[in-house]
């Protein structure tokens, strides 16, 4: 029973583990900490204005995309799975550190309303989604490190809703390790990566003691974010 258990640990890790492509930076580059500029927008940061205008209509971040009673209702669907899962701390090369996660097809709903909007706001019309909803439950202490979603099983675009904190998303070109861009990530938006900004930059979510956004601190709390991808064409 046990190595039942264990087999299917395995088999759902090695599931998740197959949409990411692992793509770590060695560096935590003080130029990282350097030169500012500020999109209007307000959850946009960057290293510069030419990062700025490479990502234009590539990233999105789409403040209150849900109401407090349709993260209520999301949590409610999933707390109990994930309840009975343990957060993994363990190994020191996986992408992800800190969490637990489930995926889910069927939904009540509230939940299908939300993800029926995010369709309609992200996704090019007739694209087909990976089927299940990816979820991710990160602990206080935990964080994703710089990655590309697996190019062989994901499509042009990845979204995101954020449940319970703010947190900051970073993304940094994959030929350009000194420039980057923070996203402000609050609590009950949908994020949005197409495109370039999904294939050519990695994006990772920083831990709590690097949660900074525009010089101010962002407190990254336990996080739970529910990711729809597309597949590939
Ligand atoms: C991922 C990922 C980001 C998030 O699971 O590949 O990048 O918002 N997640 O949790
Ligand atoms: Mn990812």
């Amino acid at each position: 029973m046990k190595l039942l258990v264990k087999a299917a640990i395995q088999a759902q890790r090695t599931y998740f583990q197959r949409i990411l492509l692992y793509r770590f930076t060695s560096d935590n580059s003080p130029l990282r900490k350097g030169l500012q500029s500020t999109e209007e927008c307000g959850w946009l940061c960057a290293s510069s204005r030419e990062i700025l205008s490479a990502v234009r209509g590539l990233v999105e971040v789409r403040q209150n995309f849900i109401s407090e009673e349709e993260e209520k209702a999301l949590l409610k669907e999933l707390e109990p799975g994930l309840r009975k899962k343990r957060y993994e701390f363990d190994h020191w090369d996986n992408a992800i550190h800190g969490f637990r996660e489930t995926e889910r097809l069927q939904w009540g709903d509230v939940c299908e309303s939300v993800f029926r909007r995010v369709r309609e706001v992200a996704f090019p019309k007739g694209s087909s989604l990976l089927g299940p909803v990816h979820v991710l439950d990160l602990d206080k202490a935990g964080y994703i490190k710089p990655h590309v979603d697996s190019v062989k099983f994901c499509g042009s675009t990845i979204t995101g809703l954020s449940l319970l904190s703010d947190s900051i998303m970073r993304l940094v070109p994959e030929n350009n390790s000194a420039e980057w861009l923070n996203l402000l990530l609050s609590r009950r938006s949908l994020y949005i990566l197409r495109d370039d900004a999904r294939f050519k930059y990695t994006h990772e979510i920083l831990k709590d003691e690097e949660s900074f956004f525009s010089g101010q601190k962002v407190p990254r709390h336990r996080r739970i974010s529910v990711i729809c991808r597309n597949l590939p064409v």
